[in-house]
């Protein structure tokens, strides 16, 4: 597999009709899905990323149902209970049997509960060859080292981490943890770089959805910074949307983008070909900073950890 990936295709927002007007405010058709993924293969994005429960279970099936064989799998097992004996055997088995494959490419663990437990069935997984490359998601810097090390005596590299992060959300990159993944080659994927859709240019209109009446209420705070965007994305000839999704890339962090349509694969595919400069990061991080947005971010899944699992050093 070549592990060369410069940008990901994030699932959550597939499925049903219901499904996509709740979270999205609106739906699209699977035959648009179908047209987004045959578009990432003509441009070499074709990496996915999903959970059990994304779009209700429906991601799943869809990529099972269009994807070709050469598509990359990101998977994850979600532990929203305690860990039971073979409780990521049984939910992996299923994503194998929705995916029609005989493994998947990455696996994530999706949330940091009973870490050791939950790591070594997967470990015992990649020894049978069912996971190729290993992640933890919604991580904070002890518990990446707590699982880079359990990995490691088991002779398996830590893959990669995949967290919140965005133009206004950097507090990954404030606090250590990005630079912690570069500096032991570990890859850093961002999710929600677009703010389920804040990021992305404001005259968009977008049907009404809680998750967008939240994100809507944001938009006022970042005035400004849409300015700042707006004349950053007309230096490169790109959108809004590809400057949030290039201030990923161009720092060598991999951006998860909720693509739905072809055009947005598009986008997406040439938005990590262009680097900004460093003067453009700066005048964008300042604004942000500036701007002081809140967003839905890791916290909303940090209330299933259990406080004895929470790791001092
Ligand atoms: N590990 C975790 O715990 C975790 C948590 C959350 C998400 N994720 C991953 O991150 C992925 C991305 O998150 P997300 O889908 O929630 O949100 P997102 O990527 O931040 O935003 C998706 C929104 O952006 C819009 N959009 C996408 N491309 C665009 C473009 N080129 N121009 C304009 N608008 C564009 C979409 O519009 P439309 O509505 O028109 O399609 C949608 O409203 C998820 O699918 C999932 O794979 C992981």
């Amino acid at each position: 597999m070549d592990m060369d990936i410069k940008a990901v295709i994030g699932t959550n927002s597939w499925g049903g009709k219901l499904y996509g007007k709740a979270l999205r405010g609106s739906y699209v058709d699977d035959s648009v899905i179908k047209e987004a993924m045959e578009e990432g293969n003509r441009l070499g994005i074709k990496v996915y990323d999903m959970a059990r429960d994304y779009g209700l279970g429906k991601a799943q099936k869809m990529l099972g149902e269009f994807g070709t064989d050469d598509i990359i799998i990101s998977a994850k097992y979600t532990p929203f209970k305690r860990y039971k004996k073979n409780c990521v055997r049984r939910s992996l088995e299923k994503d194998l049997e929705d995916f029609h494959r005989r493994y998947v490419d990455i696996y994530w663990l999706h949330l940091p509960i009973d870490i050791k437990e939950h790591l070594n069935e997967i470990i015992d997984l990649y020894k049978e060859g069912k996971i190729h490359y290993i992640g933890v998601s919604n991580f904070d810097l002890e518990e990446c080292r707590l699982s880079k090390q359990i990995l490691e005596n088991a002779g398996i590299p830590l893959y990669g981490v995949q967290n919140h992060y965005s133009i206004i959300s950097r507090e990954w990159e404030k606090n250590g943890l990005i630079d912690w993944c570069k500096a032991n080659n570990v890859s850093f994927w961002a999710w929600a770089v677009l703010e389920e859709g804040l990021l992305v240019d404001p005259n968009i209109k977008s049907g009404f959805s809680l998750m967008k009446m939240y994100t809507n209420r944001q938009k006022k705070k970042l005035r400004d910074l849409y300015r700042v965007l707006i004349s950053t994305a007309k230096n490169h000839d790109i959108s809004v949307a590809q400057v949030a999704e290039s201030f990923c890339s161009t720092k060598g962090i991999v951006p998860i983008c909720g693509c739905r349509k072809p055009r947005q694969v598009k986008e997406l595919a040439k938005a990590v070909d262009v680097k900004l400069t460093d003067a453009e990061i700066k005048r964008i991080e300042e604004e942000a900073d500036r701007a002081n947005a809140k967003v839905l971010g890791h916290d909303i899944f940090r209330f299933y950890v259990p406080k004895k699992d929470k790791i001092t050093v």
